[in-house]
Formats: structure tokens, C-alpha cells, sequence
């Protein structure tokens, strides 16, 4: 029996079988006869075709690529696992087993919490590899996944390059990519992460804060795309020549003897001759590289009398802010409104003067991670700038008027709320707030 009424009994089982598993534990008769059912129906189907799908489409339901006219009311409870589970599409592939399909429905239907793309992951992890299911939106990851890959890339990067290989070009421009698109959908979640510090794994971390700060900035320059690309790239991969300077003069505290000094001061050349082995590298990118420890009155390294790239001054500033706000061996962090307050102390020195005035325009009178004390003696950390009103952003309150911390953290919009104003920034030492944590969970939503 095949065509509609065929579909529209493999719907009725499909329903059925995880309506029970509502009522039912696993393996229960009531789940499994409508199983077994489905599982023939769809053998049947599958006798003239390789796979078989059901989608929502627009919220419809579609069996293949016929609608099914009523289905929210006819098939309520497929429905709303897919759609609860971020499902767009369950497909069977021919030949699939009994057992294949009563563990998906337990997978869609039981009571571990499985969403989107963690779905597939577990039908893998069960050994059932000819159901998928398809997880929507596709492909699109959140904040702190593409914070994470890119940490990851960048250090599969270094370890290949301190292994002699050279690395490929492609990771590394696509995940750019994807951090600029989100530095334009959700600028303010991409500034926060880049209060994840890590001590021990610096140099990874720092050279993904420094790219994203410098998309932002270049963002708010008004960069070309490919301008913003080769920024992104330039920041991200600012310091690999860091890999043929040895561990133990990278992390060394204290003072350096002066030939540890020069081999550090190597690294813009070092990287800047990666990049010229790397294939589909712009070459700007190389200079950008060179050029991030000259400063704006060249006076760091390496020595120069050639005026800089224009925008290698993004690289040098974002570099300078990320360290400044670190925890280092020789140095306490400083909080966000410090670490400006001592590059503006610079200005025109190692920084030029107009780039690092959109910088500071960009961050805000309290950038986004500054711990601030309110009027009523709360303590809270921005979140989010509101623009044309910088001394009024958004701050989620964490700490009482009490000095207590708060149960549930709330935010409030100081443009909206009277009764709140901020008296000063606080240092974050004195809290026992983690900031990379807290946007770290802030991003996971
Ligand atoms: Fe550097």
C-alpha cells in the first residue's frame, strides 16, 4: 500500500508512538506496536526510493514534497517535538532498523533534553547513523561557539606552524567572516566576550579579543569589506610569529635579559614571513603584522623610517587594550575605564590620535564589561552602550544596595530609570565576579 493513505498512517503511528512515550516508559508495548508499525510502513515506502522525508516548511507540515493539509491537529505531538526540538526534518534513510527508530523517537521524546544540533550528535553517539535528524536554523552558530572556534583555530594554527607546516588560509578567513557578521547582528554580546581572559592559554584568547575589538573598530571606521577582512584577519593572526620565539621567554615573569628582548622583538617579523608562505593571504595582511609594535611616533619595533599602513594602528590599539585589561605575570588587569584612561595618556605617541578617538567613541565612557557602582549603592556590569547617551547604558545589576549579591541578576536601562545613575567604576578584584564567566553565560543565553 503505498501513496497518501500509505502517509497518512505512517503519520498516525509516528504520532502515536511518541505520544506514548509521554505515557509510557521505553520498550512499553503501547510504544512499541506503533513503532513496529511505522518502521514496516516506511520499509514499504522505502522500496522505491532511497530516503524518505517529513519537514516543516513554513510551519506547515510537508511529507515528502506534498503538504499535509490540518496537520498541526491531526499530528499535535510530531509537531511539537520538532518544533520544540529545533527539528526541521526527519529522514529516513532505506533500510533502517526497528531499533534505529524506536531510539530516535526516544531520542525526540524522552526525558533528556536534546536540541537542534546536539540531536544528530546523540543519533550518531547510539550508533544510528540512517535517521537524521535535522536541526534549523542551519549552520548558524551563536556567539560564544564562534568565540570558541575561532580560539580553536587560531591555536590548531600556531601548533601547525611551530610543527613547520603551513597553515591553510581558509579556516581562518571563514571563521573572520563569521565573527564580522556577528560583530554587525550582535555587536554588544561579541564586545563582552572579549572579557574572557584566560591566563594560561593568553596568547590564544587574546589574539581572537584583539580581532574581534578590531572588527568592531573597524566597523565603526566605516571600513570597506575587504578592509574589515584584512583587519580581522591581520588581528587574529597578529602575533603568530610568537611560535618560533621560545615558550620560556614568552612566559617568563619579570625581566628579560636583552637578547630575550630581541628575540621577542623578532615576532612582527617572524609572522609577517608565515603569512608571505601562506597561500590566499592578502599581503596587506603581512604588513599589518609588521607594522603592530611600531606605534604612531615609531617609537617601538621593528625600527622604521616607512609610514605605516593606514590601518595597522587598529591592530596596535585593539593589541594594547586587550593586554592592558589582562591579568599578566608583570601586570594586574586594569578595568576598562583605567586601561583608556592610560592610552589616552598616549595619544599621539603610540597610538594615533583620530583612530584611537573612534576607539574610545566605539567603548563608551563605561565599555561593555566595566563594573560600575550605582547612586543606591548597587553594583552591577554593563552590558550593553546606548547610543548618543554614553554615561547612561544598560547594567545588569548583580550586587545589592546591601552589598549583597542578588538572586536572580536584572538589567537596568539607565536611560530609563530614574533612580539609578552611575557614580564610578569599580574594580572587579574587589567582587567575587568572574567577567569572562559571567559573558561566558551571558552569550549561552
Ligand atoms: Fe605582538
Amino acid at each position: 500500500m503505498n501513496g497518501p493513505d500509505s502517509r497518512e498512517l505512517i503519520l498516525k503511528n509516528i504520532n502515536a508512538a511518541l505520544k506514548s512515550r509521554k505515557l509510557y516508559p521505553p520498550g512499553h508495548p503501547a510504544i512499541a506496536a506503533p513503532v513496529n508499525k511505522t518502521h514496516s510502513l516506511l520499509t514499504e515506502e522505502l522500496k522505491s526510493m532511497n530516503n524518505l522525508a517529513m519537514a516543516i516548511v513554513n510551519e506547515t507540515l510537508v511529507f515528502e514534497d506534498d503538504m499535509v493539509p490540518d496537520g498541526e491537529k491531526l499530528y499535535p505531538d510530531l509537531i511539537q517535538y520538532m518544533t520544540e526540538k529545533s527539528v526541521d526534518a526527519i529522514i529516513f534513510e532505506k533500510g533502517f532498523s526497528n531499533k534505529e527508530l524506536a531510539d530516535t523517537f526516544e531520542i525526540l521524546a524522552g526525558a533528556q533534553v536534546f536540541q537542534g544540533q546536539e540531536l544528530q550528535k546523540e543519533l550518531h553517539s547510539r550508533g544510528i547513523l540512517r535517521i537524521t535528524l535535522k536541526a534549523m536554523p542551519t549552520g548558524k552558530r551563536n556567539v560564544l561557539e564562534i568565540y570558541n572556534g575561532a580560539v580553536e583555530i587560531i591555536q590548531n594554527v600556531m601548533g601547525e606552524v611551530r610543527m613547520g607546516k603551513i597553515p591553510k588560509a581558509g579556516p581562518i578567513s571563514d571563521i573572520v567572516s563569521e565573527m564580522t557578521e556577528s560583530v554587525f547582528s550582535d555587536p554588544h554580546a561579541m564586545l563582552g566576550l572579549t572579557m574572557i581572559k584566560n591566563y594560561d592559554n593568553y596568547l590564544y584568547n587574546h589574539s581572537v579579543n584583539v580581532s574581534i575589538m578590531a572588527l568592531s573598530l573597524g566597523k565603526a571606521m566605516g571600513l570597506s569589506e575587504a578592509e574589515l577582512h584584512a583587519v580581522g584577519v591581520g588581528a587574529l593572526l597578529h602575533d603568530i610569529g610568537k611560535t618560533g620565539v621560545s615558550e620560556q621567554i614568552i612566559r617568563k615573569p619579570g625581566g628579560l635579559s636583552s637578547e630575550e628582548w630581541d628575540k621577542i622583538k623578532q615576532h612582527p617579523q617572524l609572522g609577517s614571513n608565515i603569512i608571505k608562505r601562506m597561500e590566499g593571504m592578502d599581503e596587506t595582511i603581512g604588513r599589518l603584522i609588521y607594522e603592530h609594535h611600531i606605534k604612531f611616533d615609531h617609537s617601538g619595533y621593528p625600527e622604521t623610517v616607512d609610514s605605516l599602513h593606514p590601518l595597522s594602528q587598529v591592530l596596535t590599539i585593539c593589541d594594547a587594550y586587550d593586554a592592558l585589561t589582562t591579568l599578566r605575570v608583570y601586570q594586574k588587569p586594569h578595568d576598562p575605564v583605567e586601561a583608556i584612561k592610560v592610552m589616552s595618556n598616549f595619544s599621539g605617541r603610540h597610538f594615533n590620535p583620530d583612530m584611537l578617538k573612534a576607539f574610545m567613541n566605539m567603548m563608551g565612557l563605561y565599555p561593555v564589561g566595566t563594573m560600575v557602582r550605582l547612586t543606591n549603592g548597587e553594583i552591577g556590569i554593563v552590558t550593553r552602550l546606548n547610543d548618543g547617551t554614553p554615561e547612561k547604558p544598560v547594567v545588569k545589576i548583580l550586587y545589592g544596595e546591601d552589598g549583597a549579591e542578588v538572586s536572580s541578576p536584572f538589567e537596568a536601562d539607565l536611560r530609563f530609570d530614574g533612580s539609578r545613575e552611575i557614580v564610578t567604576n569599580v574594580n572587579p578584584a574587589t567582587t567575587t565576579t568572574d567577567l569572562g564567566a559571567f559573558f561566558e553565560k551571558e552569550a549561552a543565553g
